[in-house]
């Protein structure tokens, strides 16, 4: 955002005292907890909202999360108000990840569409029904590459690739905000892209651990989602947790404001992780709160999120001291005002309670959620056409599987304001659709895993004990699956084992579901494998014996009426794998973009008990419709270094069925300043064609498209080379062509 002088900021920052001042660039949780919660982190959970009061009482919030209750906030509202010297309201913030009444699917499942247009409607209701309620800020989209399937945080964001990553992060951003963050509309919400920045590169994919970065993969990979949701207008950008090459991101001065500010343009404000401020001195690189409080402003870190006790408090001493200018206060302090007069707060600082209501019950919402649900899931297999299944042929089918008919599982994480009364499960969209013709049976099959481990997450949704013998449950599926002329078996993870905190360190499907599917495939009745998960399972075995497996992710509150629309033809699969899908959890990480460093022979066999390859590649996913790709075709075989090259492909839709294919081009500089990767997502277009229908796909390879960070030069380069572009619907894509940039 642009944080032109606004009279109103200035005039204020002149009245305001240091202490006025410290006040705003404080952000508390509100909690409102399950009786009896409590946290070794939080410790006194039920003494933390006195605490809240007290700090509002006085004038030392500058903004709250986690409240959601129009009347809480409304109430919140006049206390600050009332509290505050000079009457300034607090900003209302919250994790508004994936819808917040109305819930959407996951952000990986978003990502799946690869459709700026879809992701950026879906976000706009999650920005209106967040709004409506008084929520004027989210700390999404969360735009971290990741690469490892053990990081549960992967569900949150676009998945491996930058460019892919950017795309939908800016449509995110213009989803929440409806444009630049200098005047939000009535119905938007300020966006917080995040974590600024590696963070999805934890070691070992263990949530919140350091990340080893090199410089090269910094520039291209990690932060370009970053840069593009800046350029897409996002008005603030949260800071991660971890050490980035042993640095905490929080107090990285490099990063906040070398990269963030002077490279990237960035006019927001900054607002760190939950406590990653008072953290900098778990990390052990700030002496004490004053030392971790003083690191982080100076680095460039505007408002400390806390829980209790902010190190930010600190300041008030540090100004009196000398060790922070006041100067330094008013820089953050006016970026934070600005984002509040932006949003309107100075003069509308109440949300009106009875048109919530309205705005979170709008059926359009659920429309929305429905179709996004049906455009993100990923067909992996369809052996003999499976499906569609055709409903009017059948009269028994059996639905298995504990998460067939769990509301909660069906919504995903992160989401704390859903409606489990209208959830649609796979089970209830199946019997829904089918209709009465159709006897629909329903099995369990397996009890519900549970945690090996307590998390502190436990506090937010209370573990769920597993129910039911494996053996029992199990003999129970098998009768249903023999029974019936074919098997629907939603198998996958709970979703509380996907998210923040919640790492893997396998990728196998949990608890006796392996063991279920493959009893329910011996029976012979053919077998559909739907998946819910937010990251890779391990499917070797599936994908040799299970006729068709549909990725499905977290679908969302009307997930199962878009999964049955799915299953029996009424929406035809078009979603694309966001993630190279490994084999098993041993090739972790993984992506498509790598270069090659030694014998081609050698490609596929490097492991000793395992292929090289992917079990299947970034970009893939079938549909019930068919394309073939004409011959590549370059405008022109040579350019000059700042010269385009267009690239165009005939696409048929070769079947019978409408559809949507994913054209992606993939580009290979074959020498230069760096080594660069044999592929590397450089393009793509969203295709819709008729059944039928043929369609010239064009896309542009100019200097955007071929500038990297090289480590050999420490800057961003544009060499003269040959280039191979490769044209198809996955990164696996054979057509190809070249062209030479002198
Ligand atoms: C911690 C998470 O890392 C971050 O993504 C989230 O926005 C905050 N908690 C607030 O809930």
């Amino acid at each position: 955002m642009t944080v032109a002088p606004s009279p109103r900021v200035e005039e204020l920052l002149a009245r305001m005292s240091v202490a006025d001042k410290v006040g705003q660039l404080i952000q508390y949780f509100s909690f409102s907890l399950p009786e009896g919660a409590t946290s070794d982190v939080v410790g006194d959970v039920a003494g933390q909202p006195r605490a809240v009061d007290a700090a509002l009482d006085a004038g030392g919030v500058g903004s709250l999360l986690f409240v959601t209750d129009p009347a809480r906030i409304n109430a919140l509202q006049r206390r600050a108000i009332a509290g505050n010297a000079h009457g300034i309201p607090v900003l209302f913030g919250f994790d508004v990840i994936h819808g917040l009444r109305t819930i959407l699917p996951v952000p990986i499942a978003m990502a799946a569409t690869w459709d700026a247009g879809i992701v950026e409607r879906a976000q706009a209701v999650a920005a209106a029904e967040a709004r409506a309620v008084g929520i004027r800020w989210t700390f999404a989209p969360m735009v971290d590459i990741a690469r490892d399937a053990r990081w549960g945080r992967m569900i949150e964001g676009a998945g491996e690739d930058p460019l892919l990553g950017g795309i939908v992060a800016a449509a995110q951003v213009r989803g929440f905000q409806g444009g630049g963050a200098d005047r939000i509309p009535a119905d938007r919400i300020l966006a917080g892209p995040k974590h600024f920045a590696g963070y999805g590169a934890a070691l070992g994919g263990r949530d919140y651990d350091q990340s080893e970065i090199s410089d090269q993969e910094l520039w291209n990979v990690y932060l370009p989602p970053f840069r593009a949701a800046i350029e897409a207008g996002a008005g603030n950008i949260m800071a991660a947790y971890m050490d980035l090459n042993g640095v905490p991101a929080s107090g990285n001065r490099w990063l906040l404001t070398d990269v963030l500010r002077d490279a990237f343009g960035f006019e927001g404000f900054v607002v760190s992780d939950a406590n990653s401020v008072k953290d900098l001195e778990t990390h052990h690189f700030a002496e004490g709160p004053t030392d971790a409080g003083v690191r982080a402003l100076q680095a460039g870190l505007d408002l400390e999120m806390a829980i209790a006790d902010p190190a930010f408090a600190h300041l008030v001493d540090a100004v009196e001291s000398g060790r922070v200018s006041e100067t330094e206060l008013d820089t953050s302090v006016r970026r934070l005002l600005a984002a509040k007069e932006a949003l309107g707060l100075f003069d509308d600082p109440y949300v009106d309670e009875e048109a919530a209501a309205r705005v979170l019950a709008d059926p359009a919402h659920r429309d929305v959620a429905r179709a996004t649900a049906a455009a993100s899931a990923v067909l992996l297999r369809n052996e003999g056409g499976v499906l569609p299944l055709d409903a009017s042929a059948l009269s028994q089918v059996a639905v298995i599987g504990p998460y067939a008919g769990s509301k909660r599982d069906t919504l995903g994480p992160w989401v704390f304001d859903y409606d489990l009364d209208e959830t649609v499960t796979i089970l209830d969209g199946v019997r829904a659709r089918l209709g009465t013709a159709v006897t629909v049976t329903h099995a369990a099959g397996v009890p519900r895993v549970t945690r090996e481990f307590p998390s502190l997450f436990d506090m937010f949704e209370p573990p769920v004990p597993p129910t039911g013998d494996p053996d029992e449950l199990i003999a129970g599926a098998v009768a249903a699956a023999s029974a019936a002329e074919v098997a629907i078996l939603v198998l996958g993870e709970n979703q509380e084992m996907i998210g923040e905190n919640a790492s893997r360190a396998s990728l196998e499907l949990p608890g006796a579901q392996q063991r279920l599917l493959e009893e329910v495939v011996a029976t012979g009745t053919p077998v559909v494998l739907v998946l819910m998960s937010g990251r890779p399972l391990d499917l070797r075995w599936a994908s040799e014996h299970v006729p068709a497996i549909l990725e499905v992710w977290y679908p969302g509150t009307r997930g199962g009426e878009a999964v049955a629309d799915l299953l029996v033809g009424d929406a035809t699969p078009r979603g694309r794998l966001p993630f190279t899908w490994p084999r098993s959890v041993g090739q972790v990480p993984m992506h498509h973009a790598v270069t090659r460093s030694h014998d081609p022979q050698k490609q596929g066999q490097r492991y000793w008990d395992e292929q090289s390859t992917p079990l299947y590649p970034f970009g893939f996913g079938l549909s019930y419709a068919t394309f073939s790709y004409g011959e590549v075709a370059v405008s022109t075989p040579e350019c000059d270094r700042d010269g385009r090259i267009e690239v165009t492909v005939e696409l048929t839709n070769t079947s019978a069925i409408d559809g949507v294919e994913v054209a992606q081009l993939y580009l290979h500089q074959r020498s230069g300043t760096s080594s660069r990767p044999l592929r590397k997502l450089t393009a793509f277009r969203v295709v819709e064609l008729a059944a039928g229908a043929t369609e010239r796909v064009a896309f542009t390879v100019g200097p955007d498209q071929r500038r990297y960070w090289s480590a050999a030069t420490r800057d961003w380069t544009l060499d003269a080379a040959e280039f191979e572009v490769y044209v198809g619907p996955d990164a696996t894509a054979e057509r190809s062509a070249t062209f030479r940039v002198r």
